[in-house]
């Protein structure tokens, strides 16, 4: 059991001095009833609260997917660049949230933003192959010997690329799918071939594809089932 005003205080932006406030206005219910003082104690794990008639989020983990737009750096702060954790909707601020992965400031897609690091880490983890599929276009035809060069596995200056997927979807477009999460890798991956990318936007993470009703810097929380399928190796 613990006290609503320290539950309060982990799960929301306010202060302990505004949530006594919000208690003594009336505006905090758990279970559905007011809740009169902030020393009331209440079991964390199976509580329901709204202030003002908005649920407070209490699960311990939190994990969102976003559709990353360009011109935001996968980076939880800078001073001089927007980054991803800037298109957190307001109520998740207070979280310690961090981008699961990076993805270059121009590259837009799918994008995990979690507090969880040990979840983080089991989908980064390179031994873990989960795949990661990216629709790309370049600045030449896409050729047959990138397909088989990829699939041999490109080598880069920090070393051999493990096997990669590329389908040829048009002239200079192709999908990517690659299980490392090397520094711009797709980018070096075709540079060795005398191409440059131009577009870059990752569809799928895992099983699990960019969300269709996701626009471009929206942000919404994971199922479980889609969490599940992130998790999972082809
Ligand atoms: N490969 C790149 O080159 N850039 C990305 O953002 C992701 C994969």
């Amino acid at each position: 059991m613990e006290r609503i005003d320290k539950i309060l205080s982990e799960h929301t932006p306010y202060s302990r001095k505004e949530i006594k406030k919000l208690i003594s206005q009336k505006a905090v219910c758990v279970n559905e009833e007011v809740v009169k003082k902030p020393e009331s104690k209440f079991d964390e794990n199976n509580i329901s609260i709204k202030i003002n008639g908005e649920i407070i989020e209490t699960k311990k983990n939190i994990f969102l997917l976003l559709n990353k737009p360009k011109g935001y750096i996968s980076a939880t702060e800078s001073k001089s660049q927007q980054t991803v954790l800037d298109l957190m909707p307001q109520k998740y601020k207070h979280r310690s949230l961090f981008p699961a992965g990076r993805l270059d400031k121009d590259t837009t897609g799918l994008m995990l933003i979690t507090d969880d690091g040990e979840f983080a880490h089991n989908i980064l983890s390179p031994r873990k192959h989960v795949q990661k599929e990216y629709e790309v276009t370049i600045d030449i035809p896409v050729t047959s010997e990138m397909a088989e060069g990829f699939k041999k596995g490109v080598s880069l200056h920090d070393g051999e690329c493990k096997t990669a997927h590329l389908e040829i979807t048009g002239e200079y477009s192709a999908k990517v799918t690659i299980t490392e999460g090397r520094y711009h890798q797709i980018k070096r991956m075709f540079g060795c071939f005398g191409a440059k990318v131009l577009e870059l936007n990752r569809i799928r993470i895992g099983n699990l594809y960019l969300p269709k009703d996701l626009k471009l810097g929206e942000v919404k929380e994971a199922t479980k089932d889609e969490l599940q399928k992130i998790q999972e190796r082809n």
